[in-house]
């Protein structure tokens, strides 16, 4: 691997480019030095990452301090509130971990679009929540795209949605009332409709390089074999032919979701300006979304791979430097043993995501409910372990795509070759197909009958709210869901609720999944906020009341247990 120029350290300084020592000595003096101490720290460790990934490209001293220079500009940009917030939360590392409550939503099936969500913010202040997670809000791709997970454009909001105007307002109304706002970042593919992909297709071969192709059916059926199915269903295989260019889009998803291609250093330059363009809107945290899938290498599945870590460490050395009030959120959804790299191992531990989701926790408390025995959480507890400093568990319930089952796999297989059959019970159960389910809910993707994939619904229809016939019946499905709730609240990390959880809002109506554009089976579980359902929860003697209630005494409960440790004695 070639030598980097100049980015070694010397005395706890860094040995900054000419080019970055120039930039510097025309900003302003106060963000100069502010800025020059940030890349002290981190601008070895970026070479470092970088030069790992991309070291072999005969300019890569140049991109690298290009890369640089377009990071510091977009600090030097960066609001006077926004900076002042990253200098505060620079300094309380744990600045997440103070009793924060995220809820998610769709914007548009909460509150119509984004200046909708203002109205919104008295609702979220009343449950306590601190953490926004509004879905994809980016330009998507024209529909079916996934939910907007297939991003046509990084750097305008959706105009169903409303602009850029309209998200800094909001960011500004939520940092406002205590709320950071978090947005997912797209970091695996994009739309088809994206600029690079529909240059990539008009034979641009820069941007044909900024995808994967295979060449061949035969290259394709060698890849297909290592690799596993998403939405086998819906979607099967990993690559899709596109003509134009005559060979296969290598597409993870969908096949309008084309795979980005991080050997390329461009790609990685492009997306880590458009994410500190929209931290400079006011976003403050970023869902890294399917972050597992990020380097392909032939012959594996294509997850978790080491590049992918070092892609990541790098993006948390920019973040930084530009904008260190920002917290990156890893979204692997992956057995338990595969998530401790994504906050960093080793002599990494705590560098790399501040917060991953802890999707083994969430499928095992179903499980666990459709088993009435506790033992699959108890084994996945057993593989969580404890985290860095600054780092934390998002621990949830619900949330928009179906709980996943096979990511249970491997605590399964711990005790026993029999023991996968559980997860097609609980799929089964939750499917209602199992003599005394209560639940309502589907199952997703599932090939065959004989085995689990994973499951649809929203909760409330899950634990039997909705098939309730009596007071009893009733009164015991609330208590599953804040038992789930309590599991989630009380686990030490960053709990989530999902839209609606809070009162017990249910499926999609039947009419109107009709009207949804794409054969996606999630979104029984993505209804719209129903005004007068939620109003309700005021209403004493309602399931929603009784419901709002107990998860506000939830919050409280926790927020409790957090100021006077040990627990109990307040
Ligand atoms: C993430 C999202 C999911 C989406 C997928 C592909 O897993 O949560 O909804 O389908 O990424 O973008």
């Amino acid at each position: 691997m070639p030598l980097i120029e100049d980015c070694h350290v010397i005395s706890g300084q860094a040995h900054l480019p000419a080019r970055i020592n120039e930039l510097l000595e025309s900003a302003p003096i106060t963000r100069a030095v502010v800025l020059r101490e940030r890349l002290n720290v981190e601008f070895p460790v970026l070479s470092d990452r970088l030069s790992r990934l991309y070291g072999g490209n005969e300019n890569f001293s140049d991109w690298l301090n290009q890369l640089v220079i377009q990071s510091i500009h977009l600090a030097l940009a960066r609001p006077d509130d926004l900076w002042a917030l990253d200098i505060q939360r620079a300094s309380q590392p744990n600045w997440h971990l103070q009793g924060s409550l995220g809820y998610c939503a769709y914007t548009d099936k909460f509150a119509g679009n984004l200046s909708g969500v203002r109205q919104r913010i008295s609702h979220l202040q009343e449950l306590g929540v601190t953490y926004l997670h509004l879905l994809p809000f980016l330009k998507p791709g024209t529909p079916p795209n996934d939910g907007g997970f297939a991003v046509a454009s990084y750097d305008e909001v959706d105009p169903a949605l409303g602009n850029n105007q309209d998200l800094q307002t909001l960011t500004k109304e939520l940092r406002a009332a205590g709320i950071s706002l978090c947005s997912d970042f797209v970091l695996n593919h994009v739309s088809h409709e994206h600029k690079w992909a529909v240059q990539a297709r008009a034979g641009d071969t820069h941007y044909q390089s900024y995808f994967h192709w295979a060449q061949s059916a035969e290259e394709v059926a060698s890849h297909e074999k290592n690799l596993i199915q998403i939405f086998p269903n819906t979607a099967p295989g990993n690559f899709t032919y596109i003509p134009e260019v005559k060979a296969w889009a290598w597409t993870t998803f969908y096949p309008y979701q084309w795979d980005l291609n991080y050997t390329q250093p461009d790609v990685f330059a492009e997306m880590t300006k458009s994410l500190l363009q929209l931290a400079n809107l006011g976003v403050e945290a970023f869902r890294l979304d399917s972050t597992g899938f990020l380097w392909k290498r032939a012959g594996t599945n294509c997850m978790n791979q080491p590049e992918v870590h070092w892609i990541l460490q790098a993006l948390r050395c920019i973040t930084n430097i530009a904008a260190p009030g920002v917290l990156l959120k890893a979204e692997a959804i992956m057995p338990t043993q595969d998530l401790p790299p994504y906050f960093g191992l080793g002599d990494t531990k705590g560098a790399e995501c501040h917060v991953a989701y802890h999707s083994s926790l969430m499928s095992a408390s179903w499980v666990a409910l459709a088993e009435e025995n506790t033992q699959i959480i108890q084994d996945v507890l057993s593989h969580t372990p404890a985290l860095p400093d600054g780092c934390a568990w998002m621990t949830y319930v619900r949330c928009h795509d179906d709980i996943g089952w096979n990511v249970l796999r491997p605590e399964l297989d711990a005790r026993g070759p029999d023991q996968r059959a559980r997860l097609l019970h609980a799929s089964q159960f939750f499917a209602g197909q199992v003599t005394g389910s209560y639940a309502q809910g589907a199952s997703f993707q599932t090939t065959d009958l004989h085995t689990a994939h994973g499951t649809n619904g929203m909760a409330a229809a899950l634990v039997g709210i909705g098939s309730a016939t009596s007071e009893e019946e009733r009164n015991l499905a609330i208590d599953r869901l804040l038992l789930l709730q309590g599991l989630s609240f009380f686990m030490g990390g960053l709990p989530l609720l999902y839209m609606g959880d809070e009162w017990g809002l249910s499926n999609t109506s039947a009419e109107e999944l009709d009207t949804r554009k794409g054969p996606d089976g999630r979104e029984l579980h993505r209804p719209y906020w129903d005004d007068k359902l939620a109003a309700l929860r005021q209403v004493t003697g309602t399931t929603q009341h009784h419901l709002f209630h107990k998860i506000q005494q939830l919050v409280q409960l926790r927020k409790c247990n957090l100021l006077c440790h040990p627990p109990y004695r307040c």
